[in-house]
C-alpha cells in the first residue's frame, strides 16, 4: 500500500476500505508518513468527505493507535463530556465541579485550542502551577480523592488523534463532519468513560455553521459512542454568538468562577445545567432533568461545586488561592474598549470572528510551536439583541500589545451588526440526541 494511492484516491471522490485507514493511521502515528502527505490527505477528504463506515473505521484505528485507559479502578458511573469546540466555551471549567459535586466522579480529558476555538487546558494553566501532565495512577486516585480529574491526552493515548489534531489545526482542516466526529470519539472511546455527554455547538462560532450539519454530527457520535457500547448523549446548542461574555483563557476561567458563584452568565448558566442534567441521569443520579437541575443549582446555592474547583485545583498542583481571589489570575496591561458606532440593537455577532481578535491578541496558536498569552482577550459587554447607545462599549478588549488591540478593535467593530430593531430571539438549546 502506498500514502501517495490513498491521497490520489480520496482526491478523486473514492472511498477509503477500512485497511486503507488503518494504514495511514498506523503509519502516521510511527511516524512513517509525514506530515505533508497526512496534510495533502486531511485536504481531500474536508473537500470530498466520508462516509458513515469510513468514519467509523477512522475512529476505531485512532482509538487503537495507542492505549485504552482502564477506569475501573474508580468507584461508580464515570462520565465524560466534550464540546465539538466554540468561542468563550469554558463550560468544563464550571461543569465538571458542579457534576462532581453533586456525587459524580469526572475523569475527563481535555485538549487545547484548536483553529479559532479555546481549548479547556490551556484555560487551567492559567491556575499558576497546574498540570494536566498526570500519570494514569495519579488521574485515577484523584478521581476517587476529589471526584474530578482532568488529563490532557497522553502521548499513548489515541496518539493519532492528537498528531492529526494539531496539523489540523494550522492547515484548515478542521471543520469536517468526519473528521471532528472521529477526532471526539477516537478520545472518549480509549478514555475508558461508562457514559459520554457531547455539547455539539452550532453558528458562526462553531465549526459546523448550519444547524442541519451540528444534527447530522451529533447523530453520528451517538451512533459511534452507542457501536461501542457507551452510554452517549449530545445537546446540541447555540454558538452563534460568545457563550457568556468573556473569550480568553484567564478571562474565562474568572467567568467560571463567578458562575459557580452564582452570578455567571443566563445562556452559560443554562448550558451548564442542561448538561449537568444529563450527566447526573447518565450516573444515575438523578431520575429526570428537574430533580438534576435542582441539585446542580444546590451545589451552587450552598457553595460546595466552588469548594470542589478549588480541591481539584489544589490536587491538580495549581494554586487554589486564586479560586477565592481571581484578581490574582493573570492579567493584560491593555485594556481597550470598542465603542459602539450607532445606536441601535445589536443584532449579529460573527462568531468566529471574535475567536480570531482572541487569536490576534496571542489567545491562541499560530503554529504548532506558538506560545499562547493567557491574559489576553475580550469581554463583551453586549450579547445580540441588547440596545446600545452610540460610542458605548460593546465589549472591552484585553492586550499586551497596543497594535494587535488595535487590530483586534478593528475586527470585532466589523463582526458587529447594528440594526433599528430587536432581532428575534432563537433557542439557546436546539436539541438533545440520544
Ligand atoms: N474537538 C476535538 O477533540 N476534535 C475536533 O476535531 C474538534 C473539536
Amino acid at each position: 500500500m502506498r500514502m501517495y494511492d490513498i491521497i490520489m484516491k480520496k482526491r478523486n471522490g473514492g472511498e477509503l476500505s477500512k485497511e486503507e485507514i488503518e494504514f495511514f493511521i498506523e503509519g502516521y502515528t510511527k511516524g512513517e508518513i509525514p506530515d505533508y502527505q497526512v496534510s495533502a490527505l486531511m485536504m481531500a477528504i474536508y473537500f470530498r468527505k466520508m462516509t458513515e463506515e469510513e468514519t467509523l473505521a477512522l475512529t476505531m484505528a485512532m482509538a487503537d493507535s495507542g492505549d485504552r485507559l482502564d477506569l475501573s479502578g474508580i468507584r461508580g458511573i464515570k462520565v465524560d463530556k466534550h464540546s465539538t469546540g466554540g468561542v468563550g466555551d469554558k463550560t468544563s471549567l464550571a461543569l465538571a465541579p458542579m457534576v462532581a459535586a453533586c456525587g459524580i466522579p469526572v475523569a475527563k480529558m481535555s485538549g487545547r485550542g484548536l483553529g479559532h476555538t479555546g481549548g479547556t487546558i490551556d484555560k487551567l494553566e492559567s491556575f499558576p502551577g497546574f498540570t494536566t501532565a498526570l500519570t494514569t495512577q495519579r488521574f485515577i486516585e484523584n478521581v476517587n480523592r476529589v471526584g474530578i480529574a482532568i488529563m490532557g491526552q497522553t502521548a499513548d493515548l489515541a496518539p493519532a488523534d492528537k498528531k492529526l489534531y494539531a496539523l489540523r489545526d494550522v492547515t484548515a482542516t478542521v471543520d469536517n463532519l468526519s473528521l471532528i466526529a472521529s477526532s471526539i470519539m477516537s478520545k472518549k472511546l480509549a478514555a475508558g468513560a461508562d457514559a459520554i455527554v457531547l455539547d455539539v455547538k452550532t453558528g458562526s462560532g462553531a465549526f459546523m455553521k448550519q444547524e442541519a450539519d451540528a444534527k447530522a454530527l451529533a447523530e453520528e457520535m451517538v451512533k459511534i459512542g452507542k457501536n461501542a457500547g457507551r452510554r452517549t448523549t449530545a445537546v446540541i446548542s447555540d454558538m452563534d454568538q460568545p457563550l457568556g461574555f468573556a473569550v480568553g483563557n484567564a478571562l474565562e476561567v474568572r467567568e467560571a468562577i463567578e458562575t459557580l458563584e452564582g452570578h455567571g452568565p443566563a445562556d452559560f448558566l443554562e448550558l451548564c445545567l442542561t448538561l449537568g442534567s444529563q450527566m447526573l441521569i447518565a450516573g444515575g443520579k438523578a431520575e429526570n432533568t428537574q430533580e438534576a437541575e435542582a441539585a446542580l443549582r444546590t451545589v451552587i446555592a450552598d457553595g460546595s461545586a466552588l469548594k470542589k474547583l478549588a480541591e481539584f485545583v489544589e490536587a491538580q498542583g495549581g494554586d487554589n488561592n486564586v479560586v477565592y481571589h481571581p484578581e490574582l489570575l493573570p492579567r493584560a496591561a491593555i485594556v481597550l474598549p470598542v465603542p459602539a458606532p450607532e445606536s441601535g440593537y445589536l443584532s449579529r455577532i460573527v462568531c468566529d470572528e471574535v475567536g480570531i481578535c482572541s487569536l490576534i491578541l496571542g489567545g491562541g496558536r499560530e503554529t504548532k510551536e506558538s506560545e499562547i498569552d493567557l491574559s489576553v482577550g475580550l469581554v463583551l459587554r453586549k450579547k445580540v439583541g441588547d440596545y446600545v447607545e452610540a460610542g458605548e462599549p460593546l465589549a472591552m478588549i484585553h492586550a499586551n500589545d497596543e497594535e494587535k488591540a488595535a487590530q483586534a478593535r478593528e475586527r470585532y467593530l466589523k463582526a458587529c451588526a447594528i440594526a433599528g430593531e430587536a432581532p428575534e430571539r432563537t433557542a439557546f438549546i436546539k436539541g438533545i440526541v440520544r
